[in-house]
Order: C-alpha cells, then sequence, then structure tokens
C-alpha cells in the first residue's frame, strides 16, 4: 500500500486491525512534516501545534537530524550497546552531564520511551537508598507501564480497570506553598519519610494540565528531601529540551535534581530516553541492573547529538522564549475577551488555555473538544490536556515561523469565538 490511499481507507482498514484502546484524535494520516508542518496522505496541510506531544521542539525532519540518521544508517543500526558498544551513547552523555543542572559529577544510562526512563530512575533511586517508597503528586503524569501508570494520577483513559498497581506509591498534592510543616504532616499521615526513596515530579505539569507551581515551591520540596535522605529526581520529559526556555524547566528555580529524566525532544522523534544523575547514585548499581536490548540505539543517539548542535547553532533556547512571550501576549489578551478562558497556564513555550463555564468557573471539557476538533477542520493540529480535560495546550515547535503562528493563533481564536457563541 502506497500513501495514495485517502485518510478514510486507512481508518476503515485501522478498524479492523489497530486496538482500539490505541486511539488517536484525529483520522487523518501524515504523508510527510516538515518544520511546524503535517502534510495528510491527502495533501492537506496543517500547522503542527502539538509536536507529536513534545517531541518536535526544534521542528520535523530538520536536515540535520536526517543527515545524521541517514549517515548512521548506512553504517550500522543496531548491535546493542551492551554486546559490542560504540561511540555515540559515549558522546551524548557527556553532552548531557555538561547541560543538566548540577555542577558536580553525573553518569548516564539511555533506554528507550519516556516511562522506561521513569522507572529506571525509580529501580536506581530504591537501589541507592535501599528504600521502597515513592512520592508522586495529584495531577501528575509518568506515564503507562504498571509502575509509571501507578504513578500517573488521572483514572480515565490511564488507570482505569487496569490495576492491581505497584506498592509503594504515595501522591501529594501539587503546587500549594509546601511549607515544611505540610510535608513533615504528609510524613506522619502517609508515609515513614525513613521509607522514602524519591520524590519525583515534573517542574511545570503536562498532561495535568500545564501546571505550574508557585515560586519557592521545588527549592522548600528538594530542602525537605535533603533533610530525610530523600532523592529529588525531577521529570523532565515534557519540559526539558527548551521547552519552558531554559534547557531543563527545573534550572527556573535554581534546583539541582539527583536524577534527571529526558526523553520526547532529545532525539526529535527518535525512541531516546535517558536518566542523567549524580555519579554516585548511578554508580550504585551492579554491572548487568540496568540496560535493555535497544537502549543508546545509534540512530537515536546521532539524532541526539544532532539536536544538541542544533541548540547551539540555531538559537533554539532563544527561539523558545520568543515563542512563549508570543503565545502569553495573545492568550493574556484573548483572556480578557473571552469568559470561557479560565487561567493562561504553563511556563515558557509549553504554554495552556484553561477553558471554563458557568458562574462557578466550572471545567469546560466538551467546549476544550470541540475548540480542538474545529481548529483541526482549520488546519491545525493541538491537543488537550488536564485532569478534567478542560486545558487546551500549544507544544509547538520552536522554528514556526511567525506567518505560521499568527495563523494557528487566528485558527484558535476563531474557535474560541464559536465555543463562546
Ligand atoms: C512528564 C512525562 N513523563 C513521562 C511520560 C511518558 O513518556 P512516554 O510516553 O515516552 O513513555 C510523558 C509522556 O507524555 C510525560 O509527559
Amino acid at each position: 500500500m502506497t500513501d495514495s490511499v485517502t485518510n478514510e481507507a486507512l481508518q476503515t482498514m485501522r478498524r479492523e486491525v489497530i486496538s482500539n484502546g490505541y486511539a488517536s484524535g484525529t483520522n487523518c494520516y501524515v504523508a510527510s512534516a516538515r518544520g511546524a508542518i503535517i502534510k495528510d496522505v491527502e495533501g492537506k496541510e496543517y500547522i503542527d501545534f502539538a509536536g507529536g506531544i513534545a517531541v518536535m521542539n526544534i521542528g520535523h525532519s530538520h536536515p540535520k537530524v536526517v543527515a545524521a540518521i541517514k549517515t548512521q544508517a548506512e553504517k550500522f543500526t543496531h548491535t546493542c550497546f551492551m554486546v559490542n558498544p560504540y561511540g555515540s551513547p559515549v558522546r551524548l552523555a557527556k553532552r548531557l552531564c555538561d547541560i543538566t543542572p548540577g555542577d558536580f559529577a553525573k553518569k548516564v544510562l539511555f533506554i528507550n520511551s519516556g516511562a522506561e526512563a521513569v522507572e529506571n530512575a525509580v529501580k536506581i533511586a530504591r537501589y541507592y537508598t535501599k528504600r521502597p517508597a515513592i512520592i508522586v503528586f495529584e495531577n501528575g503524569y509518568h506515564g503507562r507501564t504498571l509502575l509509571t501508570m501507578t504513578m500517573t494520577s488521572r483514572v480515565k483513559p490511564y488507570k482505569l480497570g487496569f490495576g492491581p498497581f505497584a506498592p509503594e506509591v504515595y501522591r501529594m498534592p501539587f503546587g500549594d506553598v509546601v511549607g515544611p510543616e505540610k510535608l513533615e504532616d504528609f510524613f506522619i499521615k502517609h508515609v515513614n519519610p525513613e521509607a522514602v526513596a524519591a520524590v519525583v515530579a515534573e517542574p511545570v505539569q503536562g498532561e495535568g494540565g500545564f501546571i505550574a507551581p508557585p515560586d519557592g515551591y521545588f527549592q522548600k520540596l528538594v530542602e525537605i528531601c535533603r533533610k530525610h535522605g530523600i532523592l529529588f529526581v525531577s521529570d523532565e520529559i515534557q519540559t526539558g529540551m527548551g521547552r519552558t526556555g531554559k534547557m531543563f524547566a527545573i534550572e527556573h528555580w535554581g534546583v539541582e535534581p539527583d536524577l534527571i529524566i529526558v526523553a520526547k525532544s532529545l532525539a526529535a522523534g527518535m525512541p531516546l530516553s535517558a536518566v542523567v544523575g549524580r555519579r554516585e547514585i548511578m554508580d550504585s548499581i551492579h554491572p548487568g541492573g540496568l540496560g535493555g536490548t535497544y537502549g543508546a540505539n545509534p540512530l537515536a543517539c546521532e539524532a541526539a547529538l544532532a539536536v544538541l548542535d542544533i541548540f547551539e547553532d540555531e538559537n533554539m533556547l532563544e527561539k523558545s522564549v520568543a515563542l512563549g512571550n508570543k503565545l502569553q501576549a495573545r492568550f493574556k489578551s484573548w483572556q480578557q475577551k473571552y469568559n470561557i478562558i479560565g487561567e493562561v497556564r504553563g511556563l515558557g513555550a509549553m504554554l495552556g488555555l484553561e477553558l471554563i463555564k458557568g458562574s462557578d468557573r466550572s471545567p469546560a471539557p466538551e467546549e476544550a473538544k470541540a475548540l480542538s476538533a474545529t481548529c483541526f477542520e482549520n488546519g491545525l493540529s493541538i491537543l488537550v490536556c488536564g485532569s478534567y480535560g478542560n486545558v487546551i495546550r500549544v507544544l509547538a515547535p520552536f522554528v514556526i515561523t511567525d506567518e505560521q503562528l499568527n495563523k494557528g493563533l487566528d485558527i484558535m481564536e476563531k474557535g474560541i469565538k464559536k465555543i463562546s457563541s
């Protein structure tokens, strides 16, 4: 079969062979994508405000990434780093150690997906501390494997019917200014601090609704962790690789995590994730205790090295900051104009609109769904998130042109007017 088939034909075939559980937000099948534009098999173009869920920060099919993958594919595609190692993961690890926060010796583990990286961070934290418990947060999202699904907050669709869940996962509210007493209270009512291996947090919550913490939150949290010998793990899977205007979001608050989890935009679409952590923690594990067949895949590592070059050579962080500022300005102006808009949420270029209705400002998930559908009909791909499904989020590539951005925002505004009327 070639891409000359229609969306409808593919959709019909899909219904026969792809699990219903593995659902897509739209019925458009992609033929190609460049920069911030996706083209479907029928030639219709979409401005991409979704970025493959925060994976395409540097844009689709960046020529340097494509060239790196092609060059590597000509040489070899797999030997397994655990069997016959090669140089790219070593070079990439060095660069990740250099760019992650913390002026101390670090080491890296490479695996494939975000969830797999979270799983490994927990394994490492438990091994190092010899403690079983993990603290996570309400509205947090960490993946869909058994452990990471347990760590994820939202029940439907992520957890419903998939239990029993993994043990020793404790959940706190997120974003309150955690006075030491409050966390100490959690230790009285929920879990003994001496049993806690790690607190795992997204610096800005992604799937949960683009929720940024108040200033000072993470500094205090980490102070309390340190007091009790608890590791602090920053899940930067969605916030990382420049999305919030810093390479890693936790840098906004000057916090140095013990372990940092990176995935998504790290390799611009090639499946690659990493746990970067303090050397003594990463090295505490016995040889062979960590790994996986495809971890540190050579195509993915070469792609990630190209991504890091692109960040340096093409001012990606500046582009991210500029994009964030433009989104903020437009979203704030809409907030004044349209009652349906509650909070403007997030940080930098990780920005969302909370949709609300009624005098009690209750969540408006149906309207969010309708808005994303209208946007899509008009050529804009955009995502909904939030525990109540009422936050429209923007994760556009940093390379989006002003013309594409404004066109996309105009489509959004038209949709907001429509759902407001
Ligand atoms: C913060 C965070 N953690 C973990 C994950 C899971 O990553 P993956 O889907 O690659 O397993 C995601 C994915 O959206 C995420 O946003």
